[in-house]
Order: structure tokens, then C-alpha cells, then sequence
């Protein structure tokens, strides 16, 4: 279960848009720490706050106002050399809109992750990639590219890539709102299994309520607001 330190701690973060002259606040003082080997699930409904929340945290967007610590350190004290390196080496990301490259295979797109992002040896990433394709019901699919896949194969190889170089955090924004829930469960065991095995800290957010079982801590985000209370621990299913 949870370790003494945690990796990932948001505090106090506030944050908003501009549109316009005017300035929206979609996110309201949320603090919210993440343990080594858990599953946190953000829930809430589309407009809430959750990707901005997933951006805040995992460095793709600084906060207005408030702290990213990562292990202790203030994110955004890093110089951006730094950051992006951390998060390069740390962080693995599964969004909806699935950034795969047109021109390489499926097996090519997670390769590139290890080979080029970690100086992974080639043979040594080729075993890898395949490992993680085959896993996630794709090891007929390796040579292809993207506009040869359907959409749920496309997040599948997405998650690969996510997964393949065995990330800290493993951020994920509604990786199953693409997929029919016989793939959409996959997934989630998938990413449970990067948890539990693999000590990942994984964080979904999501308004897919049917993950939420598998999830270690469950979280409402309403209007940009955190509930601090654990729906998974009220329902008996996390750490009471
Ligand atoms: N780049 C942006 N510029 C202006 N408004 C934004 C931007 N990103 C998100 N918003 C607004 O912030 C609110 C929260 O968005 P978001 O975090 O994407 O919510 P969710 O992921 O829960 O659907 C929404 O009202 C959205 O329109
Ligand atoms: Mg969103």
C-alpha cells in the first residue's frame, strides 16, 4: 500500500483562462497527493476541471497559482531543460486524441520511446515493444501504422507507448472514452497492473464511472472544485 513519501503533491492549485477580457477560474485551490503503486481516479463531468488538473499536475501546464512537488521538489523551480527531462524520463502520458507518428508501425511508435528517449539498446526494445503489443491483444498489429488501425487499436498502442518505458506516473485523461468496455476494461487492468506490479502511480481522470472499482482512492471534481473525500473508502473498496 502506500509508502512513506509521496511522488507527486499538488497544493493549493488554483488556475484560469482567459477569454476575452474576462478570466475564468476552473480550478479552485485543489490539493491532492499521489503514493508509489496506487490508482487515483479523478471523477467528474466533462467541463469540471479534470484535464486541466492532469496538465497542472504532471508539468505540461504551470500553475496560476500553488505548487507541484515532485519527490519533494518544486516543479516549476526547475529550469525547462530540466522539467521536460524529468517528465520525459517519469511521466508517461495516454490522452483521447491518441498523438501517434503517421509514418511508423505500431511497433516503431513505442520503440522510439525506449530507444531514442532512454538509450534502450535496439534489441532490447524491440523485445520490450513487443511484449507490451502482444499484451494488449495487438501482436497481429506490430507492422502497421496508424491510418491502418481502428480507433481503439490506436489508444491501445497509445497506452503501449505509455506503459513501455515503465513510467513513475502514468497520467491518463479518459483512456477508455474511445474503446467498447470489453478494450476499455483491458486497459484498465492494464494500468491496475502497472500499479500493483510494477509500483506505477497511475491517475486517470475520467467520468467513466465502471473504472472506478478498480481504482485505490476516488476523487469528485465539481466546477473546478476537489472533493477531499475518498469515495473508494466510503464504499469499502480502498484503505478505510
Ligand atoms: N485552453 C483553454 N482556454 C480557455 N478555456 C479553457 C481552456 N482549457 C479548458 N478551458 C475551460 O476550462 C474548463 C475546464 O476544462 P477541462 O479541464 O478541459 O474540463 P474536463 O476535462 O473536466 O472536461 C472548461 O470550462 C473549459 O472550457
Ligand atoms: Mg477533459
Amino acid at each position: 500500500m502506500a509508502a512513506e513519501t509521496s511522488c507527486l503533491e499538488g497544493h493549493r492549485l488554483t488556475h484560469s483562462f482567459r477569454q476575452g477580457e474576462s478570466r475564468t477560474t476552473v480550478l479552485h485551490d485543489v490539493s491532492l497527493a499521489l503514493w508509489p503503486g496506487e490508482m487515483v481516479l479523478v471523477m467528474g463531468p466533462s467541463g469540471s476541471g479534470k484535464s486541466t488538473l492532469l496538465a497542472l499536475l504532471s508539468g505540461l501546464l504551470q500553475p496560476e497559482e500553488g505548487e507541484v512537488l515532485i519527490f519533494g521538489e518544486e516543479l516549476w523551480r526547475l529550469r525547462p531543460a530540466a522539467r521536460k527531462a524529468f517528465r520525459q524520463r517519469h511521466f508517461g502520458f495516454i490522452f483521447q486524441g491518441y498523438n501517434l507518428f503517421p509514418a511508423l508501425t505500431a511497433r516503431e511508435q513505442l520503440e522510439i520511446v525506449l530507444r531514442w528517449g532512454e538509450g534502450v539498446p535496439a534489441g532490447e526494445a524491440r523485445t520490450r515493444a513487443d511484449a507490451i503489443l502482444d499484451l494488449l491483444g495487438l501482436g497481429t498489429k506490430k507492422t502497421l501504422r496508424p491510418a491502418q488501425l481502428s480507433g481503439g487499436e490506436k489508444q491501445r498502442v497509445a497506452i503501449g507507448r505509455a506503459l513501455v518505458k515503465r513510467p513513475t506516473v502514468c497520467f491518463a485523461d479518459e483512456p477508455t472514452s474511445a474503446l467498447d468496455w470489453k478494450h476499455g476494461q483491458h486497459v484498465v487492468e492494464l494500468l491496475r497492473a502497472a500499479a500493483t506490479a510494477e509500483g506505477a502511480t497511475v491517475f486517470i481522470v475520467s467520468h467513466d464511472a465502471r473504472i472506478i472499482p478498480y481504482a485505490d482512492r476516488v476523487f469528485h471534481l465539481e466546477d473546478g472544485y476537489l472533493d477531499s473525500h475518498d469515495l473508494a473508502a466510503s464504499a469499502g473498496m480502498g484503505t478505510p
